[in-house]
């Protein structure tokens, strides 16, 4: 890591943090198979009674927002914290997943690894063509898990008998997240997993919020969600709905109107 910027204040720490970063960043699977999470666990700190990402400091530090700049390219935006998976499993039971904006496919890669059906779909897969958000690096695998394009996609979208799963979809008014939810409701789709930032965050936009808020039901929240510290004003967090009406298959944690 960048020895230039301000560490957490913790020499030995920061140091620990850059021997897992350079053991698992250049080991790929053969070390790991959840690297990222190999990476910053010992990082992991509750705050404000949620988990995050901050090496035990509420503000970070400059060299772990370079971290986790880097760490978000190679793996994925959003933290796949084994318990976030867990809870994914139970909502899930034998239900495929369907995941768009899949990006490396990292966390469908985890999904599968934990037993669950993924098919994971991205308009840009990394592997294929140029993606803003993943580019290729020497020594780096370009996807995790197969990712599929648009068109592939669109010959698994129909019948909507899977759980759609939409993570750190894009925000700034992009209509993706609230296009996707439109295809799956129209396709008789009837259970959602969205992990992102709440409205007015840099995820989903407000189609996708307005929808959710007027036709899905939100039945659990994950309360052991990790998330990085720099979120800290709009911290994201993982969520599943139903659609409203429909009897839900799990409670755990559930919220309904
Ligand atoms: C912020 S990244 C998140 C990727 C991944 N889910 C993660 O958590 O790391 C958003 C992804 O959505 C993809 N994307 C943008 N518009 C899309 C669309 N209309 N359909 C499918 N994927 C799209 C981008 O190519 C990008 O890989």
């Amino acid at each position: 890591m960048s020895p230039r910027l301000a560490g957490t204040g913790d020499d030995q720490a920061d140091a620990q943090f850059d021997l897992r970063f350079v053991h698992y960043m250049t080991g790929g699977r053969a070390v790991s198979q959840n690297p990222y999470w190999d990476i910053i666990e010992p990082f992991v700190t509750e705050h404000d009674g949620r988990r995050v990402v901050n090496g035990g400091r509420a503000k970070g530090s400059a060299r772990l927002a370079f971290a986790q700049m880097l760490l978000q390219a190679a793996y994925a935006y959003a933290i796949p914290a084994p318990e976030t998976i867990d809870w994914v499993r139970e909502f899930c039971g034998s239900r495929p997943i369907v995941e768009l904006g899949a990006g490396r496919g990292y966390w469908a890669a985890q999904l599968a690894d934990s037993v669950l059906t993924v098919d994971a779909y991205d308009s840009e897969p990394p592997d294929k063509v140029g993606n803003a958000s993943f580019a290729r690096v020497a020594g780096q695998v370009d996807t995790w898990f197969p990712v599929g394009d648009l068109e592939d996609f669109a010959a698994r979208a129909q019948p909507a008998d899977y759980v759609l799963f939409l993570c750190w979809p894009p925000g700034w008014g992009d209509a993706m997240s609230s296009e996707a939810l439109k295809v799956f409701e129209d396709a008789g789709g009837e259970r959602l997993i969205y992990i992102g930032e709440p409205r007015g965050g840099n995820t989903g936009n407000d189609a996708f919020f307005d929808a959710l808020s007027e036709r899905w039901t939100l039945d659990s929240v994950d309360s052991n969600f990790v998330s990085w510290w720099t979120d800290a004003g709009r911290p994201a967090h993982a969520v599943q709905h139903g659609r409203t009406g429909r009897v839900p298959a799990c409670r755990q944690g559930t919220v309904r109107r």
